[in-house]
């Protein structure tokens, strides 16, 4: 049985295996194969870079999963046919909204599970500028490293977000919750306003 990561496991738990899924920026390909385990049939793997799509392949054929999962060299979203549930995860929080903006197949149903490494706030912004909304956020941690794992819909509906909810969004675990305040410590050399928004911990 294929055990991920905390950070893997919080995006898997966000994931319907009975949806086309797809992982964008999938390296390894462990996401996708421990979907399978659990009983995905329709899974793309897609990389922009060749070195990661052969480590993939790798991992699919280990694992027997070559009839389920379809390997694909993509930039981003760009030659990725219309999914149900996309993974973007292990990114800068600009680049994942790039790869969104770069995609042409959202409807409502659509779920974009993301895992910022990076710019968490950015990502916030420009998903609710965007027409984007934030339905959970799961918190993982791996190595002693607080992330976040946000689960979203297009909703066409665009908002403004104040900057306690673009740093914190609605992730509620304590390991990330005080990164963000050691982030927003550093920060506050350069605006000092940022010291008020750090949240208590629970
Ligand atoms: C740090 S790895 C993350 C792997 C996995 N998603 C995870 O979270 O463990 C980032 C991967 O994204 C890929 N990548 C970077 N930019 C990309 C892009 N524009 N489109 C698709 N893949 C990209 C890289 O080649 C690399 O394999």
């Amino acid at each position: 049985m294929i055990k991920l990561d905390e950070r893997l496991a919080a995006a898997a738990s966000f994931v319907r295996t009975d949806k086309r899924i797809c992982d964008v920026g999938t390296d390894h390909a462990l996401l996708p194969c421990f979907l399978c385990e659990q009983g995905a049939v329709s899974v793309i793997a897609s990389d922009v870079n060749e070195n990661p799509l052969n480590a993939a392949r790798a991992n699919v054929e280990k694992y027997g999963f070559a009839d389920r999962i379809t390997l694909l060299q993509s930039d981003g979203l760009q030659n990725v046919p219309p999914c149900d549930d996309v993974i973007i995860a292990g990114m800068g929080g600009e680049l994942i909204a790039q790869i969104i903006s770069g995609c042409t197949f959202v409807t409502p149903d659509t779920r974009f599970i993301l895992q910022p490494m990076t710019k968490a706030e950015l990502l916030r912004r420009y998903l609710y500028a965007n027409g984007f909304e934030i339905l959970r956020e799961k918190g993982a941690a791996v190595n002693g490293k607080a992330y976040t794992v946000m689960l979203v819909r297009f909703t066409g509906v665009k908002a403004d977000i104040d900057d306690s909810f673009a740093y914190f969004g609605k992730c509620a675990d304590p390991r990330y919750i005080q990164k963000v305040n050691s982030q927003l410590t550093k920060l506050a050399n350069s605006d000092p306003s940022l010291l008020l928004i750090r949240k208590e911990l629970p």
